[in-house]
C-alpha cells in the first residue's frame, strides 16, 4: 500500500504542478485560519490516548496531539503505527483503554482505564470522515447517497437536502452524475462523492484517511484538488497520507507518529524537509524518498 502510494505520488507529480492552494481555492489559505473566531483553545485535543486491540497489539501508547482552529494537520508514520486507529477513535468507532479526545472545548471521548469508553455522539457528529475505500451504498444513486444521512439523522426535508446535494455535486464537477449509481463512476469520482457526502452533514472538522491511496495515479489529482478546495475555504482537517507531495502542499502542520506516540511535530518544511529526529529522518528517507 505504501509502495503504491509512493509510485502514485512519483508518477503523478508532473501533472499536479498546478495543484496549489492558491490555484485550487477561491479563498485564501493562510497557514492557520480560524473557524472558531477569536478562540485560542485547541479545536482538537488528544490527550494520553492508549488503545490496544489485544494485550499483544498495543497501538497507541499515550498519544498527545493538539490541533488549532483552521489547521490542516497531516499525520504521517510507519504502516501499522496506528494512524487509522487514531482517526477511527476520533470518530467514536473504537473503544479506548485510557485518555481523552476533546473537540472545540468539549471532551467527547474518554476512558479512565476502567474498560469503558464514553462517547458523546452529539459532539462526534460535528466531525466527518472519508476512508481509503469509498463506502457508498451501491443500490442508491449519487443524490440518494448524499441525502440519506441529512434526512435520517437531521430530519432535513428531501427537497432541501437534494438542493444542497446538487449544489455540492456541481461544486465538485459531478453535476452530471447526480442520478448515476456508484458502479457507473470512476474511483476518483466515487471518492469525490464520498467527500461530498461527508460535507452534507456540515462537519466542523474533516478527517481523511489515505483517501487517494487506492486510486490509479491519474485519478489522484482530482480528489486532492477537492480537498485543496476545502482547505481554501478554511475547513479544518486532519489528513493521513503516504503521499509526500500532497502532504507538503496541504499541511499547515505535520505530525510524525511512531511506536504509538508523537515523535515529531512541526511545520511541513521542517518535519518533511529537515526533520530533527533520527526516526523521522529515517522514515522520510525510506518511505517517501522524493527529491524536493
Ligand atoms: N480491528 C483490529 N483488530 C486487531 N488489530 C487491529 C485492528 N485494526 C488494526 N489493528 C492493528 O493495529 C495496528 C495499527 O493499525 P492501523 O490500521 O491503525 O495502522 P496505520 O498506521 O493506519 O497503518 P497503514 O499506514 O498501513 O494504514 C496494526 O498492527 C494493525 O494490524
Ligand atoms: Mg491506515
Amino acid at each position: 500500500m505504501v509502495m503504491n502510494s509512493m509510485l502514485a505520488a512519483a508518477r503523478a507529480l508532473a501533472p499536479r504542478q498546478w495543484l496549489t492552494p492558491e490555484a485550487s481555492a477561491s479563498a485564501s489559505t493562510s497557514k492557520e485560519t480560524s473557524v472558531t473566531s477569536g478562540s485560542t483553545q485547541p479545536l482538537v485535543k488528544v490527550a494520553g490516548l492508549h488503545k490496544s486491540y489485544s494485550p499483544q497489539v498495543q497501538v497507541l501508547k499515550g498519544l498527545d496531539i493538539e490541533m488549532k482552529p483552521g489547521e490542516r494537520l497531516v499525520v504521517i508514520g510507519p504502516s501499522g503505527g496506528g494512524k487509522s486507529t487514531l482517526l477511527r477513535v476520533m470518530m467514536g468507532l473504537e473503544q479506548i483503554d485510557k485518555g481523552s479526545v476533546t473537540f472545540d472545548g468539549k471532551p467527547y471521548i474518554s476512558a479512565d482505564g476502567g474498560g469503558k469508553t464514553r462517547i458523546d455522539t452529539n459532539v462526534r457528529r460535528e466531525i466527518g470522515m472519508v476512508f481509503q475505500h469509498y463506502t457508498l451504498f451501491p443500490h442508491l444513486n449519487i443524490v440518494q447517497n448524499l441525502i440519506l444521512a441529512p434526512c435520517k439523522v437531521r430530519g432535513e426535508s428531501k427537497q432541501v437536502a437534494t438542493e444542497r446535494a446538487e449544489g455540492l455535486l456541481a461544486r465538485f464537477g459531478l453535476a452530471a452524475k447526480a442520478k448515476a449509481y456508484p458502479s457507473q463512476l470512476s474511483g476518483g469520482q466515487k471518492q469525490r462523492v464520498a467527500i461530498a457526502r461527508a460535507l452534507m452533514l456540515e462537519p466542523k472538522l474533516m478527517l481523511f484517511d489515505e483517501v487517494t491511496s487506492a486510486l490509479d495515479p491519474e485519478l489522484v489529482a482530482e480528489v486532492e484538488q477537492v480537498i485543496m478546495q476545502l482547505a481554501g475555504q478554511s475547513l479544518p482537517m486532519m489528513i493521513v497520507t503516504h503521499d509526500m507531495w500532497f502532504a507538503k502542499n496541504i499541511a499547515s502542520r505535520v505530525v510524525f507518529c511512531a511506536g504509538g506516540v508523537v515523535v515529531e511535530d512541526g511545520p511541513p518544511e521542517q518535519v518533511l524537509g529537515s526533520p530533527k529526529h533520527e526516526r523521522t529522518r529515517e522514515f522520510i528517507d525510506r518511505v517517501f524518498h522524493i527529491k524536493q
